[in-house]
């Protein structure tokens, strides 16, 4: 089951099934095109972390939820030896990545597969890498799921997690003058019903990843911090308009009326819309785990 919906993106909560889910994916698949844009030197550097640790090659990568492929074309360009299984249970995700996969001459590297990430997966075992970037705190019982995932990696392989807070911020405290916080509440709203809808995120994955077997050689939590000020890179204003239309839909009804109304002056089209303005401030946090299947281990 997954649990993106209305702010469905970095674990905002929803109802929505993959399968009814389309129109929702495919502006999912934007907002994650254009967070791997924005943060393309983290995502390099994650990339390059992981081939510091990478021992024995790696030439099968396992992308668990891959959603629009942000991890599957970042691995695929730090290991040319590599192939990528992407998984996830959405087939507009798979049919997006598929059809960049085509666009880019790496067709013969992707291997497209709908599945349930948090079951067994058929025929997929003793990956060199799998790679689950914001997608494991989607799943019913994370736990269970990575205990699973052990004979996916090959003794002495590795699993990276990325996971994050939430949806990044994108505005100064300040930035509806006579609404102060503005984005503050939205995000508190947000956390009320992540907890409720999305409760593996935040969890402790390094705990996690420790009782299915795994030996976590990297942690690390980071503040992401785009500055768009001057001058406005290119993609920040329309990643935060798609992230905040879509926390709109998400807390209407859960913050009070003026807020909303503020709310929709930041997506109105209009002088205080988030497409315009020049004091976007992205920030998001971000946990990398790096963790290895210890090579004498035959469970
Ligand atoms: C927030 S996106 C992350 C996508 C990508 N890994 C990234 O970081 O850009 C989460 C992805 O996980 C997928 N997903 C959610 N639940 C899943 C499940 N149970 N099995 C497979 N994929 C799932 C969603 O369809 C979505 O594409």
């Amino acid at each position: 089951m997954t649990h993106h919906g209305p702010a469905g993106h970095h674990g905002a909560p929803g109802h929505a099934h993959a399968h009814d889910a389309a129109p929702q994916d495919d502006e999912l698949a934007q907002i994650l095109d254009l967070d791997a844009e924005l943060f393309a030197d983290h995502l390099a550097a994650t990339t390059r972390r992981i081939a510091d640790l990478a021992t024995g090659g790696v030439r099968h990568v396992v992308d668990l939820g891959a959603g629009s492929g942000t991890g599957t074309f970042a691995l695929l360009e730090r290991f040319p030896e590599a192939r990528v299984t992407a998984v996830d249970s959405s087939a507009t995700m798979l049919d997006r990545l598929t059809r960049t996969a085509v666009a880019r001459g790496l067709a013969a590297r992707v291997q497209p597969l709908r599945a349930d990430a948090g079951q067994p997966l058929p025929g997929i075992d003793a990956a060199d890498l799998v790679w689950a970037s914001a997608s494991l705190h989607h799943l019913d019982d994370p736990a269970a799921a990575l205990k699973g995932l052990f004979t996916t990696v090959r003794p002495g392989g590795l699993l990276a997690v990325a996971e994050l807070d939430g949806m990044p911020r994108f505005l100064p405290d300040d930035a509806v003058p006579d609404r102060p916080g503005l984005e503050a509440r939205c995000r508190a709203a947000l956390t009320a019903l992540q907890t409720e809808h999305v409760p593996h995120m935040g969890s402790d994955w390094r705990g996690t990843l420790e009782a299915a077997g795994f030996a976590v050689e990297y942690a690390h939590t980071e503040e992401l911090r785009l500055d768009a000020r001057t001058p406005s890179p290119a993609g920040a204003g329309q990643y935060a308009y798609l992230a905040l239309r879509r926390i709109r839909e998400a807390v209407d009804g859960l913050v009070d009326a003026t807020d909303l109304a503020a709310l929709d002056t930041l997506l109105d089209g209009g002088a205080q819309d988030v497409r315009h303005r020049g004091d976007l401030d992205v920030r998001s946090t971000r946990e990398l785990f790096l963790a290895r299947r210890p090579a004498d281990t035959g469970r």
